[in-house]
């Protein structure tokens, strides 16, 4: 199957092959082995590593180097139909930690791609993030809103002493720039704000094959495989919606299927049905967990201050549910799987990759 670009501008060309920045990561992965699966897109893939990623496919051209180098970024740029930029810092105990780093890679670096994409006229697809919303979602007027909706709800970070809004505040940026060369200079593009996707293969774990705090999901699964209590940030009331990886990426291959109906927009993709907060979060896992894992310790969760865990500078979203009708009306996209059949998948891929190295037995129900 080849699919259509059209728009203003250059001819309509077939949508023969794409360039995935990020191809490499947690996301990306996912997503190149579904595109390998349900397309004949040919795919280029550029990473710094590649070890989530299966790159045995004749289908992929396999390119190590980074987003930053602008030899890396011309030849795919030039050979392909579109552009997915899918490279970032997108853990919250970097940013009031390493914020320039976060800053350089959620903007900075990013604005040779962006300004490339413009001049060669190539579809971008930049992943942005959910974290632009900010702390909860307030229309323009202040009023507290239910759902995050693209095109009305307002962005809404904290103070800069908090740290933990840089990143969210380069990734508008960038999307600010995006919309602009889109409005002024004709680029053709879509912008994604992904909720929570989480699955397998999605992070790591500190001491085996990362230092530092991943995020939540990763957080727990360790504490669990290492018979740690597991850490609710002051007290787990946050809430967040999970979207499962294989719900997101079906929803990014209808985008690649809907290039006219998508030029131009900025689109949700989350899963508002599994709205939990990290609490509930905390014990449905724990509670899958012993399922599949017979004789583990029993779960303790355990209240830390934000500051103990993250430092000083962190801050939190409140809530974080996503409006998804954009996405329903442009590509009958729809989110479909619980967050209870999610949880037993990411338990026993942790088990099987890291269980041995920390005590926990893998595979048995
Ligand atoms: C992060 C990124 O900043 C977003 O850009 C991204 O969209 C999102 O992850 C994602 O996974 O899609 P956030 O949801 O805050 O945002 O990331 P987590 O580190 O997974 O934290 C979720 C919640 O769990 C926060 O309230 C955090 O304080 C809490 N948490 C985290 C714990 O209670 N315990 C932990 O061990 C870890």
């Amino acid at each position: 199957m080849s699919i259509a670009i059209q728009g203003t501008g250059p001819p309509s060309a077939p949508l023969r092959r794409i360039a995935v920045f990020g191809a490499g990561g947690f996301i990306g992965s996912h997503l190149v082995a579904h595109l390998l699966d349900t397309t004949d897109i040919e795919i280029e893939a550029i990473d710094l590593t590649f070890d989530k990623l299966d790159t045995r496919s004749e289908r992929i051209t396999r390119i190590t180097g980074s987003v930053r180098d602008p030899t890396i970024i011309q030849g795919p740029v030039e050979r392909c139909d579109a552009v997915l930029s899918l490279t970032a810092l997108c853990n919250p105990s970097l940013y009031n930690t390493r914020p320039l780093e976060v800053i350089d890679a959620s903007y900075t670096d990013l604005v040779p791609l962006t300004d490339l994409c413009a001049t060669r006229h190539r579809w971008l697809l930049h992943f942005s993030t959910c974290e632009v919303y900010g702390r909860l979602p307030l229309d323009s007027d202040g009023k507290r809103l239910t759902a995050m909706a693209e095109d009305v709800t307002a962005l809404f970070l904290g103070p800069v002493p908090r740290e933990r809004w840089t990143y969210a505040c380069a990734k508008q940026l960038l999307e600010r720039r995006i919309w602009a060369l889109g409005v002024h200079d004709d680029m053709p593009f879509t912008i994604i704000r992904p909720f929570n996707v989480i699955g397998p293969r999605m992070d790591f774990v500190p001491g085996i094959d990362g230092d530092g705090i991943p995020r939540v999901l990763a957080c727990f699964m360790h504490a669990l495989m290492a018979g740690h209590d597991l850490p609710l940030v002051d007290g787990g009331t946050r809430r967040r919606s999970f979207v499962a990886i294989d719900d997101f990426v079906a929803g990014i291959g209808d985008i690649l299927k809907h290039p006219d109906a998508c030029r131009g927009e900025i689109i949700n993709l989350g899963n508002p049905g599994n709205d939990v907060s990290i609490a509930e979060l905390a014990a449905m896992l724990a509670r899958t967990y012993a399922a599949r894992v017979p004789g583990s310790r029993v779960a303790v969760l355990r209240r830390v201050s934000a500051a103990e865990f993250y430092g000083d500078g962190y801050d939190d979203s409140i809530d974080r549910i996503p409006d998804i009708t954009k996405a329903a009306h442009l590509l009958a996209w729809e989110p479909r799987i619980p967050l209870a059949d999610i949880l037993p998948e990411v338990v026993d891929d942790y088990v099987g990759r890291y269980g041995e190295a920390l005590g926990a037995v893998a595979g048995q129900r």
